[in-house]
Order: C-alpha cells, then sequence, then structure tokens
C-alpha cells in the first residue's frame, strides 16, 4: 500500500517533469507553420541567430533541467532520421505528456495511459500510412510542392532542391545512406546554383600548381602523402640512416609513377611532405591537403576513386591504375578556396549552393534548403499527405473509433494521442492569427461531410479549403518518425516518479540526474 504522502511525492515528480517539457515546447511552438515567427537566439558575446528551426532554437537553448535536455534530445532524433518536422515532433511530445499527466491526476494509473498510447500511436502511424499517396519520381510534380512547403515557401530554394533531386536520380536518393541535405552550403554573396560534382572546402596546395585540370585522372590518399616513417633512434645508426634514405627514394619513385600515370589531382586526408609538394606542382598536378573525410568520401563515390594509404603507393603502375578516378573538369573558386570536381565517372552527385545576401541570414537560408532537401527525399520513401495539421485530424477520428476496441481505462490513454494529434492543426492555426477552436469546429464538420482529409484552413484567409489542391503537402515519413520519438519520450518521462540527486561526482555538478522507476 502506497501512503497520500508518497503519491503526493510521485506526482511532484511528474508534474516537474512535465512542466519542463512543456516549457520547451512553448518556446518552439510559436514557430509552426507558414505563419510561424522567427526566433532571435542571442549568446553573452552578442552573436546572433535568427531561425524558425525547432531544432536550432532548442540546441542553442539554454536548458538545465534534465526533462527539458531530454525533449531536445527527441529533436536531435528527428533532425537526424528525417531531417524536418523537429517542432512538430516537440509540440506531440510536449502534448502527449500534458494529456498523459492529465489522466494520472484524474486517477489512471500510469501503466494504463501508457497501454493505451502504445496503441494509439500504432493504430496513428497505419493510419497515416494508409493515407499517403506515393511520389513517382524526381519528377512528380507534386515533388515540387513537398520542397516548397518544407522550404516555407521559397520558391528558389525549392527549385535548387528539385534540380538537384533529378541530378542524382531516384535510385540515389532512396539509398539510406545518401542524404541530399549533405549537399548543401550557402555561401554569401553567391548566386543560387546547382552543379553535377563535388565541393571541397579547400584550396590548392600550392598556388603554383593549376587553378584547373581538365579531365583529371585522380588520387585519394587517405593518409600524410610522405615518405613512411621511421622511429628517430634508428636514425642514430647507419643502417638506419641508410633505410631513411632508400624510403624517401623509393617515395620519390613512387610519385613519378602517379605522374607518369597521368594524375593531374591528388587529395590527401593529411599533411603533404615538401619534396612531394615540390615534385607534384613541377608536373603540373593539383594537390589539395588535410581534405576532411567526408569530402574526400563523396569524391571517391563520384569519381570511381579508391582511396589508398601510402604504402598502397608501391603497387605495380597497372594495379595502381585501378584505384584512380576520373572527372570532367577540376578548378578552385580562388577568391572562395573551393575546389570543385565535375563530370565524375562514377557515382551521380550535385552540390547545391545556395546563395545569400548577407552573413546573418547564410545560416537560415542553409537550414531552409537542408529541411526541403530532407523532405523531398522523405517523400519519394514513403509518399505524401496533406499537410497543415489536417490529415491528422483525420487520423484522430480513425482512433476515436478504436476506442472501443480497448479495454478498461487504457481508453484513456488513446485519448492523449488523440488530442495530441490536433495539436499541430491548433497550433498552426492560432499561430496565423485564428481562433483554434473554431476553425477545429469548422474542418472537422468539413472533413465528415465531404469524407476528406485534405480539408483544412488556408491561413491567409481562414476559410475552410482544399490543402491537397493548394499544394499544401506533406511527407508521411516526418509525420511517423515525430510521433514515434514524441510517443518515446513521453513514454519515459511519464515512467519517472522519483528524482534523486546523485551524490556529487565532480566539484562542479549540480546537476539533476533521474533515477527511471516503472511508473
Ligand atoms: N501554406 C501552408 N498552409 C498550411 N499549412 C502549412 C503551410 N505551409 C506549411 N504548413 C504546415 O506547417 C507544418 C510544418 O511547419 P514547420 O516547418 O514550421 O515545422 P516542422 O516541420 O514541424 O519543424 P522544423 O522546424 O524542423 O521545420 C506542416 O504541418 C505543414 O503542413
Ligand atoms: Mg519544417
Amino acid at each position: 500500500m502506497t501512503d497520500g504522502k508518497e503519491v503526493d511525492q510521485r506526482l511532484n515528480a511528474l508534474m516537474t517533469n512535465v512542466n519542463a517539457v512543456r516549457a520547451v515546447a512553448s518556446a518552439v511552438e510559436g514557430t509552426i507553420g507558414p505563419k510561424g515567427m522567427d526566433t532571435m537566439l542571442v549568446d553573452n558575446f552578442g552573436s546572433v541567430t535568427i531561425t524558425n528551426d525547432g531544432v536550432t532554437i532548442l540546441e542553442e537553448m539554454e536548458a538545465t533541467h534534465p526533462a527539458a535536455k531530454m525533449v531536445i534530445n527527441t529533436a536531435r532524433a528527428q533532425e537526424k532520421e528525417v531531417g524536418d518536422g523537429t517542432t512538430t515532433a516537440t509540440i506531440w511530445a510536449g502534448a502527449l505528456v500534458t494529456e498523459g499527466l492529465n489522466q494520472v491526476i484524474r486517477g489512471v494509473p500510469v501503466a494504463r495511459v501508457l497501454e493505451g498510447m502504445r496503441v494509439g500511436i500504432r493504430r496513428a502511424i497505419s493510419s497515416f500510412e494508409r493515407r499517403a499517396h506515393p511520389i513517382q519520381g524526381p519528377d512528380d510534380p507534386l515533388l515540387y510542392k513537398v520542397a516548397l512547403i518544407a522550404g516555407r515557401d521559397q520558391e528558389d530554394i525549392a527549385e535548387l532542391i528539385i534540380k538537384a533531386a533529378r541530378m542524382v536520380g531516384k535510385e540515389k536518393l532512396l539509398d539510406p545512406a545518401f542524404k541530399l541535405r549533405d549537399c548543401i552550403s550557402a555561401v554569401e554573396g553567391l548566386e543560387n546554383q546547382v552543379f553535377e560534382g563535388v565541393l571541397i572546402t579547400k584550396g590548392r596546395l600550392n598556388k603554383q600548381m593549376p587553378q584547373e585540370v581538365l579531365n583529371p585522372r585522380i588520387l585519394i590518399i587517405d593518409d600524410a602523402l610522405a615518405p613512411e616513417e621511421i622511429e628517430e633512434s634508428v636514425l642514430t645508426t647507419e643502417a638506419g640512416v641508410n633505410r631513411y634514405l632508400r624510403l624517401r627514394e623509393e617515395f620519390q619513385e613512387n610519385l613519378l609513377k602517379v605522374i607518369n600515370l597521368g594524375v593531374k589531382l591528388i587529395l590527401v586526408d593529411r599533411r603533404v611532405d615538401d619534396c612531394a609538394e615540390e615534385m607534384l606542382a613541377d608536373a603540373g598536378v593539383m594537390v589539395v591537403r588535410r581534405v576532411p573525410y567526408k569530402e574526400w568520401y563523396r569524391v571517391a563515390e563520384h569519381t570511381g576513386a579508391w582511396p589508398l594509404k601510402r604504402t598502397g603507393l608501391r603497387k605495380p603502375p597497372a594495379e595502381l591504375e585501378r584505384y584512380l578516378g576520373s572527372a570532367q573538369r577540376a578548378w578552385e573558386d580562388e577568391e572562395r578556396e573551393q575546389i570543385r570536381i565535375e563530370g565524375g565517372a562514377g557515382k551521380p552527385f550535385a552540390t547545391i549552393l545556395v546563395g545569400a545576401a548577407t552573413e546573418e541570414v547564410v545560416g537560415e537560408r542553409e537550414r531552409i534548403a537542408r529541411d526541403a532537401a530532407s523532405a523531398v527525399q522523405a517523400a519519394l520513401k514513403g509518399g505524401v499527405v496533406p499537410g497543415g495539421g489536417s490529415v491528422e485530424l483525420a487520423v484522430a477520428r480513425d482512433l476515436e473509433k478504436a476506442k472501443s476496441e480497448l479495454r478498461g481505462m487504457a481508453a484513456y490513454g488513446l485519448d492523449c494521442v488523440i488530442e495530441a494529434l490536433k495539436r499541430p492543426f491548433t497550433q498552426i492555426v492560432t499561430n496565423a492569427g485564428f481562433n483554434a477552436l473554431e476553425k477545429l469546429g469548422d474542418v472537422v464538420a468539413a472533413q465528415i461531410e465531404k469524407n476528406s482529409d485534405c480539408l483544412g484552413i488556408d491561413c491567409d484567409s481562414g476559410e475552410v479549403c482544399d490543402l491537397w489542391e493548394k499544394g499544401v503537402v506533406d511527407p508521411v515519413l516526418v509525420k511517423i518518425h515525430a510521433l514515434k520519438v514524441a510517443g518515446e519520450l513521453a513514454e519515459a518521462i511519464l515512467r519517472i516518479d522519483t528524482i534523486i540527486r546523485k551524490k556529487d561526482s565532480r566539484k562542479d555538478s549540480g546537476n539533476l540526474e533521474l533515477e527511471q522507476k516503472e511508473g
């Protein structure tokens, strides 16, 4: 038996956590939808970020409460997995824990609430899946709409993303390891552009090397481009010195071999030895050192090159040749110290350069483009549903129907999901300056009458309209994933009924840590 005091304490812990989650959710809910406002983030040094992006706000927010940090991790998970819908995920997390707490206060056991929530989320996901329309391929006009909606109506960005998606092709876009959003960089003072190829954010090693090479054969060294190292202590003996000299000689012979194979571009992961720099510059080879792994890996895929360690240079020419990639052109934009490799012989790649007028907007333009690119890929994978929070209302009605199948108090858990599903709609409408309750009634009535999940609110006029016809569509996977991560967070939070301050192991740590107990 638990006495009243213990129950009170448990509820206290739960309420503290729920309040922290709610506080985080309310920090981002004002940004959702086409009329969502931007947030200005300022740090102690006066550096400013202006954004509308949920995860960016959360990342930069000073959150000290552990439950708040858990929400931030939820948004991060959403960002990492699908790249868009971080605000939606946070709003859902906030709504699920709030509704869950309300049920617990009414006397529903936590276990029953969680049981109903799990059923609700599962049902909601299959209802979303049933309602999704497939996307045929990068040329499907719906895909442009997806890019436009996720890209906050910035037509130039939507066009760029679609152009890049076409260059890359459907097969590559469906590859789980490929992220179109990683092909984007925003550059101040540059025109928008997409080119078939990859970008290296470093300049060439030496200005005596050519600024442009045509039809280059390409070598990638995942290592330093230098003779093999030997221990200094060995150099005290004559044999050691001889070995050192032999290694240097061998290294130079290897470089000659590379030059004779017609290699015109060498990307090196680490440093480049002085003597190699000189030899290669004399031979008209473009060399780039300290190329980040991510970038040379992309070049390898795009040009068909296989990275080599320095010892690999010992291979005979015929074998070495098989490790070389090729492209139509490589050239350096000297002003920005960036190298472009275009027309590679391997897998297609596109680089998306988003132009931005000022430094302040560079970051936000890049984030918008990344959201749009993520949404485009997610839409191709799972299809699309009407946006504006409208399809969620139809899904909520599907759940109402499932309620009768649940026995006992678990139905209250299902109610939490139903309420949460309505939140994106009410928030989008509120942000557009309309009365959310009134509009909710209008839309639900219209959806039932016309038997359509496409009906929602036009955020300009406040009238009921067909969002599908207006081109307001969202990738279904973004919603499904957001609901999943929000459900996981809600479950974790609702299960916690004790907060214990851990013994201070580090001197400066005053942070609360959570101890989880079955609810
Ligand atoms: N013109 C529009 N009319 C109605 N709803 C819209 C319109 N444009 C976008 N939306 C809706 O806004 C929601 C997305 O808002 P927003 O992009 O601000 O948040 P998010 O995608 O959840 O998070 P993130 O901050 O990661 O982008 C979607 O439900 C989308 O359908
Ligand atoms: Mg978005």
